[in-house]
């Protein structure tokens, strides 16, 4: 029997796509392999997000490249975002003749046709125009946590992001269907089900229709959460926040990515919020759900950002207490309108500033650990390994306790009883 391999590097949305890709291999007869050296199939499932991303890419490749040297017959193909980026399917056919098959973000679903295909010659086909996945089957790697997209690309052209032009414009997908999916889901014993788009706010055009997914979703019997990722700030409305207060069901936890604190930056960035407003929404989200948790994406190095600029990043830092915080060092993108501003910031300056970023964070979120101890929290157990259960809250506190195997999967009440590293551990109650 042959056996594939996937390399996935790229964000939640990408790792769904490789369960959705390993179901096309599943479907066509083919097992997973535990590793690249013993797969017949290699896939991989790549990120332009940043240089580093495609860089680890690369790094892969050289890999690869070897293991094709020494076992001809296996079968390469990448696909994914990097090949969807203009002149880089090129760039890798020029640079990588080994591999078999170049397909982009559009096309990925054919997978098994360009693998028939790929018997007879190479294949590089990067289409622009958008196609989606509907009914591809899923191989999901989870047994309690799912992700079900709600929808796909972007149009919101944040001046320093490629996803709009590797994932084309925005589409929501049909509202029953994705009940449907949902319904499934916990019906066959999934208790977290996150809900993936890069602005899921925007769903269908905007308010209120994601209010009003979110509601209907909270009606399934049984016990489960569901999770959402990605909050753009400017469409975060107070109908989502009353929807996630009104139910258990909806996990009290938001990813609100700012990007910076200086609302020069902000304007430059087109994110068309300024921190003040954005700090209005953390206010509206705590004046109805006080112990949710919140987190945020923020760059530094942004193009002209002067110390000041990063300096007002630090402040807003301060101020909203993250709960957790994912910090970035501006990375330039060909084609998008940051690349071509003048003010390139040096890379010293930037990693100077993530290091101070990193370590503001560190603090605070150690002070915030600190405060949680005696508390108790719901958790989903995700995983036992060596009698330690891993699991985290609804407001998305990762939390480890002594466990045994059985408590995998369930919904458990844990106490906080100690700090390390700014890591909660507790016991069970
Ligand atoms: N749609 C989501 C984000 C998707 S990308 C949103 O709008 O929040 C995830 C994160 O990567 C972004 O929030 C941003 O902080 C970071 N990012 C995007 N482009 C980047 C770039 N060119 N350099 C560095 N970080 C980047
Ligand atoms: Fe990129 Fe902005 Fe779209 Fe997020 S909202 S994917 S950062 S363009
Ligand atoms: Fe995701 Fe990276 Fe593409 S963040 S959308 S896999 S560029």
């Amino acid at each position: 029997m042959k056996k594939f391999y996937i390399n996935t590097y790229g964000c939640q949305m990408n790792v769904h796509e490789s369960e959705k890709l390993a179901g096309i291999l599943y479907e066509r007869g083919y097992i997973r392999a535990d590793s690249n050296e013993e797969a017949d199939i290699i896939l991989l499932n790549t990120c332009c997000i940043r240089e580093t991303a495609e860089t680890r890419v690369l790094g892969n490749l050289g890999i690869i490249k070897k293991i094709k040297e020494k076992r001809p017959h296996v079968m390469v193909c990448i696909c994914g975002c990097m090949p969807q980026k203009p002149g880089t399917a090129e760039m890798l056919k020029k640079r990588c003749p080994f591999i078999d098959i170049i397909i982009g973000t559009h096309n990925m679903y054919k997978l098994g046709e360009y693998l028939d295909e790929a018997q007879h010659k190479k294949v590089v086909e990067i289409w622009d125009k958008e196609r989606e996945p509907e009914n591809a089957p899923i191989h999901r790697d989870g047994k309690f946590s799912a992700w079900v997209n709600i929808m796909y690309g972007c149009d919101n052209f944040c001046s320093y992001c490629i996803v709009p032009y590797v994932r084309g414009r925005e589409r929501s997908r049909d509202f029953d269907e994705i009940v449907a999916e949902v319904g499934s889901l916990v019906k066959n014993g999934y208790k977290e089900i996150t809900l993936l788009g890069q602005n899921v706010n925007s769903y269908k055009g905007g308010a209120p229709e994601f209010g009003n997914l979110l509601r209907a979703l909270s009606q399934f019997d049984g016990e489960y959460w569901i999770k959402f990722m990605t909050s753009h700030p400017k469409d975060l409305t107070e109908d989502v926040v009353k929807a996630m207060a009104s139910s258990d069901k909806i996990a009290k936890f938001i990813h609100l990515p700012v990007q910076s604190g200086s609302d020069r930056i902000l304007k430059l960035m087109n994110r068309k919020y300024t921190s003040g407003e954005y700090l209005d929404k953390i206010k509206m989200i705590r004046d109805h759900l006080p112990d949710a948790g919140i987190s945020s994406d923020i760059m530094v190095g942004f193009p002209t950002e002067t110390e000041e600029d990063y300096l007002c990043s630090e402040d807003l830092v301060k101020k909203v207490k993250y709960n957790n915080l994912f910090t970035f060092i501006y990375s330039r993108r060909s084609g998008t309108v940051a690349d071509k501003m003048d003010g390139q910031i040096d890379l010293k300056t930037k990693t100077d500033r993530i290091e101070r970023l990193i370590k503001l964070q560190f603090d605070i979120g150690n002070e915030l650990a600190r405060s949680y101890i005696g508390n108790t929290y719901r958790i989903l157990c995700e995983r036992v390994e060596n009698g330690i259960g891993y699991g985290k809250s609804s407001c998305d506190k990762s939390i480890s306790f002594e466990a045994s195997e059985e408590n995998a999967g369930k919904f458990l009440n844990v106490k906080i009883t100690e700090v390390k590293n700014n890591k909660l551990k507790g016991e069970l109650i």
